[in-house]
């Protein structure tokens, strides 16, 4: 193999897999493995590229980027986005704590997530975020009243569950089914809509939706505008005039195989002409579209196996550190740094003692031995930020790329960090 590139950021020079102009093997050396390396360039190019389609597509329509945290929430990325002018979209105050450390301001934010807090909800009205955007009544009336408590009037979007079929390829990740945990019923939303019209402690500023992830074409999203549409107008009538926001949700595809990735002119193309005349800022929260394909996961093989007939590539990276083939079923796409010959169809397993911890099942792979280094692609998205202790495996290094040089962005979990929290000699409290 010589040169080439194989997703944008990444390519083989003289044989050797580099993320941007640094040799996969070089921070595998300098670093060790397993590691997770995200090229900044990848992820200014995929904001970029989304931003660009709907400035065009929708000169005159206020429109913002608001980059979904959970997809990626390491600080250097964050910053990355930042400084592109993006916002961000977080779930927790876990989130919010990263969005801040990462230099994002309150009118930065919008605060999703189905199941937040009271402290959570405070919180976020003290850096005063853009909006909340809240998922049942019972949210709605609390954030009432921890915004009376604090004597503020909390900006809240109305996430509505538009009840539409997503076609996106494992159920865990559809949202805007009937019956989902996700957003307030369609039916219910008008009444919840004039109950926040009327709760003296928020403002209804916005509707919102979200329906489901790795989702490549434009039909789910205008069928369930076509939901949305009419609850405006409704609410409109009735006398709400304080709508500002309409927020779109994420979940735009990338390409893990051979899957269409997202069109984002036709994406930008359709939101614009559904949105035409709405007077309404639009919010995106895009996670693993702007994420994914800059990221690989960096494993190396431990040893070959053969058992029952099949044969194994042990790796030093497991479930715990990319769990997306076993809990997801998901394809990454894997390839050696350096292009070792010969073929073989292997499972490339991890070390966890779980027969669910793979990272590929029945793969084409060159003839890897131990030693070698391994490259799992598309695992910017939801790879790190998913990754956990279990077997006591401290978790990966994250580093970035940008152009010809590399830093660590998060140092390798160390082995006292795992029991930093805990006690062996318990201080026993009485009843
Ligand atoms: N907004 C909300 C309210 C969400 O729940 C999500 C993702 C997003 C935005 C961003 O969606 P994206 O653009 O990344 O599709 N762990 C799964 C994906 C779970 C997605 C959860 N919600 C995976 O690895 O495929």
């Amino acid at each position: 193999m010589g040169q080439g590139v194989l997703t944008p950021g990444f390519a083989r020079v003289d044989g050797v897999l580099h993320a941007d102009d640094v040799s996969l093997s070089q921070i595998a050396d300098a670093v060790g493995t397993p590691a997770y390396v995200y090229s900044l360039g990848r992820v200014r190019e995929q904001y970029t590229r989304l931003e660009r389609a709907l400035a065009s597509a929708m000169p005159d329509v206020p429109h913002r980027v608001h980059f979904s945290v959970k997809a990626n929430s390491n600080l250097a990325v964050l910053r990355t986005l930042q400084e592109c002018g993006a916002g961000v979209d977080i779930v927790s105050a876990g989130e919010l704590f990263r969005a801040r450390e990462a230099g994002f301001g309150g009118a930065d934010i919008v605060f999703s997530g189905v199941g937040k807090t009271a402290e959570e909800l405070a919180h976020a009205l003290d850096v005063q975020v853009l909006f909340v955007n809240v998922e049942s009544e019972g949210e709605l009336r609390l954030l009432n009243q921890v915004a009376g408590d604090r004597g503020v009037v909390a900006p809240v979007a109305l996430r509505i569950n538009p009840e539409v079929t997503v076609e996106s390829p494992h159920e865990y990740i559809r949202t805007g089914e009937k019956g989902h945990k996700f957003g307030i019923p369609y039916d219910d939303a008008e009444h919840v809509a004039m109950l926040a019209h009327t709760l003296p402690n928020v403002e209804l500023v916005g509707l919102d939706m979200h329906i489901g992830s790795q989702i490549a074409v434009w039909q789910p999203y205008a069928e369930a505008l076509d939901r949305i549409k009419p609850l405006i107008a409704t609410l409109r009538s009735a006398g709400v005039q304080s709508l500002r926001f309409l927020d779109l949700g994420g979940g735009l595809a990338v390409t893990y195989e051979n899957e269409a990735p997202a069109d984002v002119e036709q994406f930008a193309a359709g939101v614009a002409a559904a949105v035409r005349g709405l007077g309404l800022s639009i919010v995106f929260e895009p996670g693993r579209f702007l994420v994914a394909e800059s990221g690989v996961l960096l494993a190396r093989v431990l040893y070959r196996k053969r058992s029952g007939g099949k044969d194994y590539v042990i790796t030093d990276a497991g479930m715990n550190d990319l769990v997306r083939p076993s809990h997801y079923q998901a394809y990454h796409r894997i390839e050696p740094v350096s292009a070792p010959h010969g073929a073989i169809v292997a499972d490339v397993v991890g070390p966890v003692c779980e027969s669910g911890d793979f990272l590929a099942l029945a793969r084409d792979l060159p003839d890897v031995g131990p030693g070698d280094l391994l490259a799992v692609f598309t695992a910017g998205a939801y790879g790190f930020v998913m990754a956990s202790n279990y077997n006591s495996r401290p978790r990966p290094a994250e580093v970035v790329v940008d152009g010809d040089r590399f830093a660590v962005a998060t140092e390798r979990e160390r082995l006292e960090d795992l029991v930093r929290l805990e006690r062996a000699h318990l201080q026993w409290r009485s009843a």
